[in-house]
């Protein structure tokens, strides 16, 4: 029966105790095939006399990474979920969770309905629907708060945070550790529970729940905690809510019902699939079309950055945080110096944030060297290069590199926008040179621009993928073109709301109308954070002429006005503070800048102004596509998602234009089209599309044009 559903259950026997074993590779997701082995063997174990206990437990590195994502929204075969849990938690026999590993949302709902739970030091517990714009919909709003308490429960549940085996004891999720043979360990704690008349169950302990009735704190946290980092999102007022009535409803079974109901309106929410949609979006990114999946990576036990600034200091830190040896090298001491001071204090301030213990900390910097000689990269893996942008001295720098380093060391250019292959032709190894754009500050944004020379060999693009990775980074390939993926798209971003600032709206009107829509922070803050002044010096030193759209950015910083550095910019600032504060001065200066350039100011509806801002970067999203700079639509999104603040719910801005319909994105930019006839031109493949399919679609495309620009034959399920 089993054969054609996805997953089994292994079912061995070891004296008077049943194991059951979850196998569906590669994280034993609850498939319809586990949850129908689940059943039969639960069921099996129960009718055999001669078993008296049963151990669960996942094979390989996982317990149970949870649901199977992939099913939400179709229909699936076997029991649901509920049903085979419910056959779990009312077994005759005691059941006891053996958790070998990754214990997550289903997985850990698996493993509350058991008994006991027992885990390792590697096992890893968490609920984290909410980052797939779900709740945990199988008993896990009504179980863990009765284990832990409804406050540490909500933190989990909303945080989606995972925790260790380790923490996991200390909260009460697991009743012990081993340290030795889980499977031993697990015989021997069952044994001596089997002569028990019961066996406690989570649904019956109530008392947690109770100490929090008719106290307001608990839920005000949770909901300050949603409001704060998971602003517009759904699921997390659906998690509180499921947990107020857990708190104040006595009957366990009436809070399951109300959990389903929650579940499925989360379920049905387009939030849900946007956030899925990023989920295997971003596993999508981390393959390469054309590169086979089997290609060998080198092993990377050690790097050297060149260059001591935020970004080298950030990118160490990233190399330390995975565990990887790193020196930084600056050849000035006092950069050197100060680069490391500032290492040090991002960690302290870690230590002090309850982030890091100080054991930890120790722990990192002292993977953490520097130098003042490129000798001393002789022998390390990888390098990256973090110096400022700039074509000559990158060459320069990369020369050096390719003599000191061994062979095979991978040479990288943190480079925003600088020519990959004009920096790999100084060196003899252009095969080994690789772009890695790390974004601002590299320790924190999870975006990693992967830029793919012409000649970068398959080797040097899987191992550097295969690191990003390990690094915790959403690691997404693009050609070497210019702006890459990111920065070529933010350009006609800015470009609108520069312009809808010549055209009559307020700094203010259009932060706030894209910050409604969910972007994290407006242009204009955004812009007042980096600085007008950069732009503006470097115009003047050039001798260029400053372009329409930036007019008004210089018209402000001949007035001393530089953003957020010196307290006043779009918006002025009070002493110390980030917080942006309307500049009504400087409505003069919008005026008379419209008015020098014959555009007459008008009223701007706030959707007007999302529309415009957000289709530039759809339109500019599809040339990139039709040209095979990026793979596919879906990496455009976790570009915009992990390193420019668009909001996760909304599933980037691809699976945005998918939601409106190609059609509808095509009418609005020719609405547009007017006002600029050269800019809101629809691309190629937008219209070519908006006519076949009406989506962007998964599958790349442009396969030709790709293999013009660098991609060998499409492969799909490459690296
Ligand atoms: N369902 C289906 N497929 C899953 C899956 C899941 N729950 N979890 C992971 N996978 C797939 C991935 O898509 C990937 O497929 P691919 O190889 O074809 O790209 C493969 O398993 C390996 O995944 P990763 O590359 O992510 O492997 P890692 O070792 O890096 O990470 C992990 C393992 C930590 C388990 C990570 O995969 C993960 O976080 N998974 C999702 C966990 C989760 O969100 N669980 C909750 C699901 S919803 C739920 O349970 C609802 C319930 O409350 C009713």
């Amino acid at each position: 029966m089993a054969n054609e559903l996805k997953g089994k259950v292994n079912y061995t026997v070891n004296g008077n105790i049943a194991i059951l074993e979850v196998d569906n590779p590669p994280v034993n997701p609850l498939s319809s095939g586990v949850r129908v082995g689940l059943s039969e063997y639960i069921n099996k174990a129960n009718n055999d006399d001669s078993i008296e206990g049963i151990i669960l437990t996942g094979a390989g590195r996982s317990f149970i990474a949870g649901a199977d994502i992939s099913e939400f929204g179709k229909k699936a075969d076997g029991p649901d979920l509920h049903t085979t849990l419910r056959e779990i938690e009312f077994s005759k026999k005691p059941v006891l969770a053996a958790i070998n590993g990754t214990a997550l949302g289903g997985g850990l709902e698996t493993a509350l309905v058991c008994n006991y739970r027992m885990g390792t030091n590697k096992a890893i517990v968490g609920l984290p629907e909410v980052n797939l714009g779900l709740l945990p919909g199988a008993g896990g709003t009504q179980r863990l708060p009765r284990l832990i308490g409804p406050s540490q429960a909500l933190k989990m549940m909303i945080s989606g945070a995972p925790i260790s085996g380790k923490k996991a004891l200390e909260q009460g999720v697991i009743d012990a550790i081993s340290d030795n043979s889980l499977i031993e360990d697990a015989i021997a704690f069952l044994q001596e529970k089997i002569g028990l008349n019961e066996h406690p169950k989570v649904r019956d302990q109530n008392e947690k729940l109770l100490e929090a009735r008719g106290t307001e704190n608990v839920l005000a946290e949770a909901k300050a905690l949603a409001s704060k980092t998971r602003r517009g999102q759904f699921a997390p007022g659906q998690i509180i809510a499921c947990v107020e009535t857990a708190i104040n409803e006595d009957d366990f079974d009436t809070g399951m019902k109300k959990e389903s109901e929650y579940f499925l309106e989360c379920l049905m929410n387009p939030q849900r699939e946007a956030m899925i949609h990023i989920f295997f979006g971003e596993r999508a990114a981390s393959k390469i079309l054309d590169i086979p999946k089997e290609t060998p990576r080198l092993p990377i036990n050690s790097a050297g950055i060149v260059g001591s600034g935020t970004m080298g200091g950030g990118i160490a830190m990233n190399f330390a945080n995975a565990g990887i040896p790193v020196l930084v090298l600056d050849q000035d001491k006092k950069n050197l110096d100060r680069g490391m001071g500032v290492i040090e204090k991002n960690y302290q301030m870690m230590v002090d944030r309850g982030r890091m213990s100080q054991k930890q900390k120790d722990m990192v910097m002292a993977l953490i060297s520097p130098t003042l000689s490129y000798d001393d990269l002789s022998e390390v893996d990888i390098t990256i290069e973090a110096v400022y942008e700039n074509l000559d001295l990158k060459k320069e720098i990369f020369k050096t590199l390719d003599e000191v380093t061994k062979d095979d060391a991978i040479l990288a250019s943190n480079t925003s926008g600088l020519d990959i292959d004009a920096i790999a032709s100084s060196t003899k190894r252009p095969g080994k040179v690789v772009g890695t754009h790390f974004f601002s500050p590299a320790n924190i944004m999870r975006l990693l621009e992967v830029v793919r020379g012409k000649d970068s060999s398959d080797e040097t693009m899987a191992t550097v993928m295969s690191l990003g990775k390990k690094m915790g980074k959403a690691a997404v390939v693009s050609l070497n073109a210019p702006g890459f993926i990111g920065n070529r798209m933010l350009a006609g971003y800015t470009h609108q709301a520069n312009l809808l600032l010549l055209e009559g709206a307020l700094p203010n009107q259009v932060d706030s109308a894209l910050e409604s829509f969910g972007m994290s922070m407006g242009p204009f803050r955004m812009l007042d954070l980096v600085g007008l002044d950069l732009g503006w010096r470097a115009r003047k030193l050039a001798n260029i002429e400053t372009p329409l759209t930036n007019k008004i950015s210089d018209a402000l910083c001949e007035q001393d006005r530089f953003g957020q550095k010196n307290s006043k910019g779009f918006y002025n600032y009070s002493e110390g503070s980030r917080a942006p504060n309307p500049a009504p001065e400087n409505e003069a200066i919008y005026n008379e800048i419209s008015n020098q350039n014959n555009i007459v100011r008008r009223e701007i509806s706030d959707q007007e102004i999302i529309d415009r801002c957000i289709l530039a970067l759809v339109n500019e999203g599809a040339r990139i596509l039709e040209e095979g700079v990026a793979q596919r639509s879906g990496d455009m999104d976790i570009v915009y998602i992990n390193g420019y603040g668009f909001p996760i719910w909304r599933g980037g801005p691809m699976f945005y234009a998918n939601q409106l319909g190609l059609t509808e994105v095509i009418k609005k930019i020719s609405s547009f089209s007017e006002l600029d006839e050269n800019f809101w031109k629809p691309a190629a493949l937008l219209q070519k599309l908006a006519d076949e399919s009406g989506v962007f679609g998964e599958a790349p495309v442009a396969e030709e044009r790709a293999e013009l620009l660098g991609f060998k034959k499409a492969n799909m399920g490459g690296v």
